[in-house]
């Protein structure tokens, strides 16, 4: 197995070093090759997805990734900034599903801003696709307009192919979990979403023990705040997907928690933490490393198709935590407060 490792920006560099440790801990002979992406791309190449890194990412089979972005780079023009290089490696590896689980571990009930009662065990997963929307449709751009103002631009599209991968996607990962699907869109307004949830109708055919309901983006929206364990996979678009996303990671307390994984058709993945490269504590070593290190359960289970691997992770991450070890996004007073280098030797030692 080929993985490529793109540590990327800010805190990027400190939790991709927790997860190579964990994977080489692991021994299973990964052969492991690191690249630039980001503003770290940008300094060595003067691009965020520089050549050699893409050519990397496309000959690996999966990519391991920190975070980009930095305020630094807030001038740039557009296609020179981090987050370019990100959406970019998405798009020209065709990872069009994005699984965003948000499991609240019981240690950290505590940490959620909701009661207790409404966030136990809560273990939902939104799937969002990833490679369309407003995010890439054309036309996009800033322009003049016939009345000589500025006029920004950017298309909501899907066409019904990009829909139904997603579609499958979502209906299978229902299967094995408890059946029931989600399917959010705003389809009483955005002709985009009217023709999504169609879609979504045609497809559940396919899938008759799955039950597909659907609702609106603002209702969905209001109702993870209000009763999120009534959902369990969640299928949307883009940029619902998006906002949704990081509010469901907030019913869990922290975002450092949660991972993530991108999909091509072929099970080829990206695997990434939720959250952003938080320049502000970049080189601290304080960061939670605990989001990329599930990241890497994840590439073992989607790509590898490694339960054993992906559960062995889990389960040492499960045993730092109930050993008491919390770097400080999740810290309480009693816990161990540990840094973002202790909290992967906590993992590791846990592993076996
Ligand atoms: C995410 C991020 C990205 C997105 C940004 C950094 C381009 O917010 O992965 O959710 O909007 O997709
Ligand atoms: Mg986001």
């Amino acid at each position: 197995m080929k993985i490529a490792i793109l540590p990327g920006d800010g805190i990027g560099p400190e939790i991709i070093k927790q997860a190579v440790d964990v994977l080489r801990a692991l021994n299973v002979g990964a052969e492991l090759i690191e690249a630039q992406i980001g503003g770290a791309g940008y300094e060595k190449f003067g691009d965020p997805l520089p050549d050699s890194t893409l050519d990397l990412a496309i000959k690996s089979d999966a990519v391991l990734l920190g975070a980009v972005g930095d305020w630094k780079y807030d001038a740039l023009p557009r296609e020179k900034r981090p987050e370019r290089g990100l959406l970019r490696i998405r798009k020209e590896l065709n990872l069009f599903a994005n699984l965003r689980p948000a499991t609240l571990y019981p240690e950290l009930a505590g940490a959620s801003s909701l009661k207790p009662e409404i966030v136990s065990n809560l273990d939902i997963m939104i799937v969002r696709e990833l490679t369309g929307d407003i995010y890439f449709g054309q036309p996009r751009g800033i322009h003049e307009n016939e009345n000589g103002e500025r006029e920004g631009i950017n298309t909501m599209r899907y066409s019904e192919s990009e829909i139904k991968r997603i579609a499958h996607v979502a209906f299978q990962i229902a299967m094995k979990r408890s059946k029931k699907l989600c399917s959010v869109d705003k389809a009483n307004v955005l002709e985009t979403t009217e023709l999504w949830r169609q879609v979504m109708m045609d497809i559940s055919k396919e899938y008759p023990e799955v039950e597909l309901t659907h609702m609106y983006v603002d209702n969905a929206a209001m109702q993870l705040i209000k009763n999120p364990k009534q959902f369990d996979v969640l299928v949307t678009g883009n940029i619902f997907g998006d906002i949704l996303s990081d509010e469901a990671s907030m019913l869990t307390g922290s975002i450092g928690m949660l991972p993530s994984a991108s999909l091509d058709s072929n099970n080829k993945g990206m695997y990434e933490p939720s959250h952003g490269s938080a320049p502000d504590i970049a080189g601290k070593n304080i960061a939670n490393p605990l989001a990329t290190i599930l990241s890497l359960a994840m590439m073992f289970r989607y790509t590898f198709n490694d339960e054993k691997n992906a559960n062995k992770i889990e389960s040492a991450v499960k045993k730092a935590l109930s050993q008491g070890f919390r770097t400080v996004d999740i810290y309480s007073v009693g816990d161990k407060k540990v840094s973002c280098s202790e909290m992967g030797e906590a993992v590791i030692a846990s592993l076996n």
